[in-house]
């Protein structure tokens, strides 16, 4: 018997591979070994997204920690290794509770309870699951006087616009009226060197890519031979956004749970998008959804931004 999850990621991969432009979602990246690969990809000298921002979060975390204020309850949506929040927990005056979303159940509780020996006053409540979907928070969490929705790492750009206003105002639904949002997002560069963030020398994008088509062999009886598929990345000019493909190397049949798949050579697999902004293309889109830029904290070559959102319909007093 199939448990439900397994059903779902069944019902997905068929509904994702039998469209014209095949696809799958990049939820999927994150099985064990997906969320692994990714801590990796994170310290690849071209990957300049991970150490930015966390140098703009330590440059300005006294200001942001003065913008938040005491008591706050940290929700982090995708969480993993639970590496920036804690240059936040630390500049904030009595933080309350931290609620870790994450994907990957292992990561997820592994990080919990490192960063409970870490701040042992803090409350940790970590719930496991897909972030995109509105999440119920904790009851004794839903009176907490200041809760701030931390969304880290640009996952913002691997949503469609739509998608992103979505999650957006369902984001702003759980921190409430009061609450406030500290997002990071990539900015709009030379492609030069958002394409090679995405296909690092090392090879460990294209192994996060292709682990995927791993996870699809192992949990739904797939055959999906790997040296037939080759990770390719393009920036679409158009769309500002990076594409994350696996390019079918031959004219070849996949069995996946019985059911055939097939791909014509070059044929490919779209896998993410990463949109990349503006300062004002974000600021557009986050108004879309019920926000206001209320600040923001940039690097000095404008690569990246660290912004903090307050809803658009706060009574003023
Ligand atoms: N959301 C981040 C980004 O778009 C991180 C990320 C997601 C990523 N999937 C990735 C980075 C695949 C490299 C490769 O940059």
């Amino acid at each position: 018997m199939k448990t439900s999850a397994a059903k779902t990621f069944l019902d997905d991969v068929i509904n994702g591979l039998s469209l014209a432009q095949k696809q799958l979602s990049p939820k999927y990246f994150y099985d064990e070994f997906g969320a692994e690969i990714f801590e990796r990809i994170c310290t690849t000298p071209e990957y300049y997204p991970t150490r930015t921002e966390t140098m703009i979060l330590k440059n300005n975390v006294a200001e942001i920690a003065r913008r938040i204020g005491p008591n706050a309850t940290l929700i982090e949506y995708g969480s993993g290794a639970l590496e920036k929040v804690k240059i936040i927990l630390e500049a904030l005056e009595n933080p309350n509770a931290l609620v870790p979303l994450d994907i990957s159940k292992e990561q997820l509780m592994v990080a919990a309870k490192k960063i409970r020996t870490e701040f042992p006053h803090l409350n940790v409540l970590p719930i496991s699951g897909d972030f995109t979907k509105p999440v119920e928070l904790p009851k004794k969490l839903l009176n907490a006087e200041r809760k701030v929705a931390f969304f880290p790492g640009s996952t913002i750009g691997n949503f469609e616009k739509e998608g992103a206003i979505n999650f957006l105002k369902s984001v702003r639904a759980t921190v409430g009226e009061n609450g406030l949002m500290l997002i990071g997002v990539d900015l709009q560069k030379n492609r030069d060197t958002i394409l090679k963030a995405y296909n690092d020398e090392a090879g460990v994008t294209s192994e996060f890519n292709k682990n995927i088509l791993i996870r699809i062999n192992r949990e739904l009886n797939g055959n999906f031979n790997l040296n037939e598929f080759e990770h390719a990345v393009t920036y679409n000019e158009e769309h500002h956004r990076v594409e994350m493909h696996l390019m079918s190397l031959a004219v070849q049949t996949v069995r996946i749970s019985g059911i055939n798949f097939h791909f014509d050579l070059h044929e490919t697999i779209h896998t993410e998008n990463c949109y990349k902004y503006t300062h004002q293309s974000f600021s557009r889109l986050v108004e879309a959804a019920g926000f206001l830029s209320a600040d923001s904290w940039t690097d000095s070559e404008g690569l990246f931004t660290v912004v903090l959102l307050t809803n658009k319909f706060r009574q003023k007093f």
